[in-house]
């Protein structure tokens, strides 16, 4: 089952992604995971990502679907993935369509978590992430530990691209250029939106709720 991950910046996809590839069994393929690791280890995709990044604005179309592909192609994706900021942009969505035809397969679902503009800088702003990708937050998901992530103690680290200016450049590009996706996937009739103001734990049981009626 390929399940896309739709909403704003800060809409919680990375939180709701690992919570349901663990409990589903499924790969969870993060687009800004898959930079942000390319960036740490200074790879040429890396490089070239780290200035529209820091900048709030998307990676070009060409670079992102190239990795996305070549990721999609592996052995753990060939029975479903969660897609988790991919794709982002009309060009973006018609070429996953197009890989996963060429797979056989097809996109099941997607829920669209939706969260208002306020809601998203309090969340980033107060966001910090572990060197594996795990994600808290000082208020609404704190770490048992201050600064150490639960699972292996690492220290925790502010995202760059999580200050206050580029925040609104990321909300401001996703208003431009990902939202034409919502009408996209809602005339395939793919579409389930989904309250993203509720708690961690009530919007995991929502998904979880719309993922099994699909698997039906
Ligand atoms: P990416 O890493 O994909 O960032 P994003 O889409 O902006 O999303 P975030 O990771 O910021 O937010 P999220 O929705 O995952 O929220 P989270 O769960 O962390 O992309 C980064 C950059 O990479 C892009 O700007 C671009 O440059 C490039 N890029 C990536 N993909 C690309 C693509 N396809 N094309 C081109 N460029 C691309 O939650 C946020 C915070 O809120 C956390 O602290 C969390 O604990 C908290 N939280 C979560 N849920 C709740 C809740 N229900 N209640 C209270 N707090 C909550």
């Amino acid at each position: 089952m390929y399940i896309v991950l739709l909403g704003p910046p800060g809409a919680g996809k990375g939180t709701q992604a690992s919570l349901i590839s663990e409990e589903m069994g499924l790969s969870h393929i993060s687009s800004g995971d898959i930079f942000r690791e390319n960036l740490k280890n200074e790879t040429p995709l890396g490089l070239e990502a780290k200035g529209y990044m820091d900048r709030g604005e998307l990676v070009p179309d060409d670079l992102t679907i190239a990795m996305v592909k070549d990721r999609l192609s592996k052995p753990d994706c060939q029975k479903g993935a969660l897609l988790d900021g991919f794709p982002r942009t009309p060009a973006q969505a018609a070429a996953l369509s197009a890989t996963l035809e060429e797979m056989g397969k097809s996109v099941a679902l997607v829920p669209y978590i939706s969260v208002p503009e306020q809601e998203l800088i309090e969340r980033l702003s107060g966001r910090w992430t572990s060197q594996t990708g795990r994600v808290y937050h000082v208020k609404y998901n704190p770490p048992k530990v201050a600064g150490r992530c639960d699972v292996d103690g690492s220290p925790l680290y502010q995202r760059e691209d999580d200050k206050p200016e580029t925040v609104k450049n990321r909300i401001k590009v996703y208003l431009q250029q990902t939202t034409p996706l919502i009408d996209y996937y809602k005339e395939q009739g793919l579409l389930v939106e989904i309250d993203g103001t509720k708690s961690i734990e009530e919007v995991g049981k929502d998904l979880l709720a719309v993922i099994e009626k699909v698997q039906q």
